[in-house]
């Protein structure tokens, strides 16, 4: 049984602080998980505590420390483990609010991932074996290697530019192929006179004058490195749309220009035709626009992933919204936007079950937990973005991702295919 809860202020990527959960079973096995933290947050996401102030640019977690050491322990004593929906709800019952805004999402996230944890090393299992099922698949990854929006003190306005393996033989070669593709980036970004700093997500931030030279640079970076752009290397990208849309005029100021939503589809679209390999388009629309967002699926649904994340935030009941509206035809998943594991597993079953895609996500402040590594095998989510392979919040992920690799043998990984139609059960 669970014989105390306790946290700690830590640090996360961007030197915020966090939240760092223990939880510690009657035999004394210990269960650890730091909390990551987003950027370019969802409206509707569960709330994260932060206590305000002048300490820690009002960013300090001691609050949410505090109730994991008080409410959540007392409430938790004595609990079996294994029962992880237990677990979760009686902390959501505890807190009593929609978004977790009393006791923090951050601290309920905390002890969440923490009981799963110590569940698995009582067992003596790895954490993707104690989540999941049998047959486990590697994932399909998604790197961020041009970060702008949010994330990047630049002019572009899309987020995301990411590159993602697709023909490979094992998650390693797809991988030693992202790493070789990002390194040939880094010369592109350098030839053509820009910055090759990196931003929050471990990709280059360079001042490009739109994300449309962006792209360009990750299709000459995937040729120069000696691949054919769509068949080795496809790339993705996260508009983040929610960012530049100007909820007043119900425009998108876009890179210096005011678009209406049908001049941002047409832009979209020319963006797939000039770059075929495209394979993935996230938030295309802001979270306040669903309408365009469903007209842009129902257009472009058939030749393009179309991901949905600030519009639902990992939440069961805006996914299922979405789902009955046609909004996407995949959902991000984040952890930390909707506070526990078991609403997370709920959140990728709905999602599945309705033939819509899964794809985990870190969040741009990160820390050196890999659980969302684990949590993506044992849900087979089949797609992960976890940023560029660079700095080690980011390629810790990856890299517990190849020894996941080691374990379950070569045939594990998972090919690219899209949409993916597979049951979770
Ligand atoms: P965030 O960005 O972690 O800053 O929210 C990730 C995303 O928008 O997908
Ligand atoms: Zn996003």
């Amino acid at each position: 049984y669970i014989e105390k809860v306790k946290a700690r202020e830590v640090f996360d990527s961007r030197g915020n602080p966090t939240v760092e959960a223990d939880v510690i079973l009657s035999d004394g096995t210990l269960g650890r998980a730091e909390v990551p933290s987003g950027a370019s947050t969802g409206e509707l996401e569960a709330v994260e505590l932060r206590d305000g102030g002048d300490r820690l640019q009002g960013k300090g977690v001691s609050k949410a420390v505090n109730n994991v050491n008080t409410e959540i322990n007392n409430a938790l004593h004595g609990l079996d483990p294994f029962n992880q929906g237990n677990i979760d709800q009686v902390m959501i019952d505890l807190d009593g609010t929609k978004n977790k805004g009393r006791l923090g999402a951050n601290a309920i996230l905390g002890v969440s991932m923490a009981t799963a944890r110590a569940a698995a090393n009582y067992q003596k299992v790895p954490l993707y074996r104690y989540l999941g099922g049998a047959d486990l698949e590697l994932p399909q990854t998604f790197h961020n290697v041009i970060n702008g929006g949010e994330h990047a003190d630049n002019g572009i306005d899309m987020q995301e530019f990411m590159i993602t393996p697709v023909e490979r033989t094992s998650f390693r070669d797809g991988f030693e192929k992202i790493v070789n593709t990002y390194h040939t980036l880094k010369k592109v970004i350098e030839d053509a006179g820009y910055q090759s700093g990196l931003g929050d997500e471990g990709g280059f931030a360079p001042d490009l004058k739109s994300s449309e030279e962006a792209l360009q640079m990750l299709h000459d970076a995937i040729i120069k490195a000696g691949y054919t752009p769509g068949k080795e290397i496809a790339i993705a990208f996260d508009a983040a749309a929610s960012y530049f849309y100007n909820t007043d005029t119900k425009m998108y100021d876009f890179e210096g220009t005011h678009k209406t939503p049908d001049e941002m589809a047409d832009y979209y679209e020319e963006l797939l035709k000039k770059f075929p390999e495209i394979i993935s388009i996230e938030d295309p629309y802001s979270e306040d626009d669903w309408d365009n967002f469903e007209k842009f699926t129902a257009q472009m649904g058939d030749k393009v992933q179309i991901v949905a994340d600030d519009p639902v935030c990992t939440n069961p009941i805006l996914i299922r919204k979405a789902i009955k509206e046609g909004m996407a035809n995949s959902i991000l998943i984040k952890l930390n936007q909707i506070g526990t594991v078991t609403e997370t597993l709920e959140a990728i079953r709905i999602a599945r079950k309705n033939g819509y895609t899964t794809m985990m996500s870190h969040r741009s402040g990160e820390t050196g937990d890999t659980f969302v590594a684990d949590f993506t095998v044992a849900t087979n989510s089949a797609q992960l973005k976890a940023g560029a392979p660079a700095r080690s919040e980011r390629v810790e992920k990856y890299n517990q991702l190849l020894r996941i690799e080691e374990e379950l043998g070569e045939n594990s990984t998972r090919l690219a295919h899209f949409p993916d139609s597979v049951d979770f059960d």
